[in-house]
């Protein structure tokens, strides 16, 4: 919906005018896996967004309504917990934390709406969570600073959603800049904006609409392996860190001889962290088919080593393999469903989506749906 459906939405189930923020979905070009070993990640704020109307009320209480849905739901300040529904968990966990921030709140009311596909791997999460936050921080004169608010729904999405997620997703959303990516540094938060100049390319997003329920279980069991990883290791080498401090030659010393699995998880991410700074330099470069190449590579860790990829996924990568127009893909975000992320020449984007559906449909059982990602502006009151 735009400013003035939302209005006017807000008006007729709450009664009151309201304030609105967008918050947007992203995309990461590479670097999966990455933000919770503390290394880098290159991700963008996309066209997609959830966009949350707020009012203040005269009680206690918190109401909320999810256009999507067509859901209410209500509860008072004073019993901020999980609910079975779902979707009002990623808003009482912001509430949740700015509470133990110490903020003192008064009741609201909040209207939820968005047009980033849910499960699809494009962050609408994040998006609702610092939509939210950033909503309440206006409305109320809160002095969070966007890092601040990036940890809170971070740990928003941890207490309340139960994915111990890494910090790229709210970041991309609070600090996402047009027509740029972030290099982000995800151990001292320094970051770098640089111009996505993919000349006569765009973003396209293959979303196999697959929707694994292991994705947060095995997501959490992965941040679990490589902390085991880092155990083993910082037995001998007391400097390293995260893996972002380990070299594959540690890895080969001291973890490979115990465990191939922990061996394998570990090997990914050092070698997804190289990977990406060797991309980031192909960017700047203007190689856009060296970092094409690389996202492949990214793929094929993520499938092999990672193994948080499916069939599906993967059977759309290997489709646009070797394609003359496409110039990189592979699976985004957390694995087990989603999209892919691909870069390919725009005027050949149609053919290769017509061509691909029917493969696809026929494959998987399921449709095929696309979205050419434009990189836009991160939070802000619209
Ligand atoms: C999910 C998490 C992120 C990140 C990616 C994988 O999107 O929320 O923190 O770990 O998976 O790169």
């Amino acid at each position: 919906m735009n400013k003035t459906a939302l209005e006017a939405a807000f008006k007729n189930h709450y009664g009151t005018s309201c304030l609105i923020v967008r918050s947007p979905g992203r995309v990461n070009i590479i670097g999966e896996h990455t933000d919770y070993n503390a290394g880098f990640v290159l991700p963008a704020a996309i066209d997609k967004a959830a966009y949350v109307a707020i009012a203040k009320r005269a009680d206690n209480k918190v109401g909320m309504y999810a256009t999507a849905f067509h859901e209410d739901f209500e509860t008072s300040l004073q019993d901020i917990k999980t609910t079975p529904l779902g979707w009002p968990n990623y808003i009482l966990g912001v509430i949740d934390q700015i509470q133990k921030s110490g903020v003192e709140l008064s009741g609201f009311n909040l209207l939820v709406d968005g047009d980033i596909p849910i499960g699809a791997g494009l962050s609408s999460s994040a998006a609702l969570e610092c939509a939210t936050l950033f909503a309440i921080t206006e409305l109320f004169g809160l002095q969070f600073t966007k890092i601040q608010m990036a940890y809170m729904a971070q740990k928003a999405e941890h207490d309340f959603a139960g994915v111990n997620c890494g910090l790229m997703d709210m970041f991309a959303s609070l600090f996402g800049k047009e027509g740029h990516v972030i290099k982000l540094d995800c151990r001292s938060l320094e970051y770098e904006y640089v111009p996505l100049d993919i000349k006569g390319y765009k973003i396209l997003l293959l979303n196999t609409n697959v929707k694994h329920q292991l994705s947060s279980s095995e997501y959490n069991t992965r941040r679990i392996q490589c902390e085991q990883g880092i155990t083993w290791i910082q037995a001998h080498e007391p400097l390293v860190l995260s893996l972002r401090d380990a070299t594959v030659a540690m890895l080969d010393e001291y973890i490979l001889p115990k465990d191939v699995l922990i061996y394998n998880r570990c090997k990914y991410v050092v070698e997804e962290n190289a990977r990406l700074l060797n991309a980031c330099n192909d960017l700047k470069n203007g190689n856009i088919q060296a970092l094409g190449e690389k996202m492949f590579e990214t793929h094929e860790g993520l499938k092999s080593l990672y193994e948080v990829s499916c069939p599906e996924l993967d059977f759309l990568v290997d489709q646009v393999k070797g394609h003359p127009a496409v110039l990189g893909a592979r699976m985004m975000g957390g694995g087990f469903g989603g999209c892919t992320i691909n870069i390919v020449k725009e005027e050949a984007i149609e053919g290769l989506v017509a061509n691909l559906q029917p493969l696809y449909e026929k494959h998987a059982q399921k449709p095929l749906s696309h979205y050419i990602a434009s990189i836009e502006q991160g939070t802000s009151v619209l």
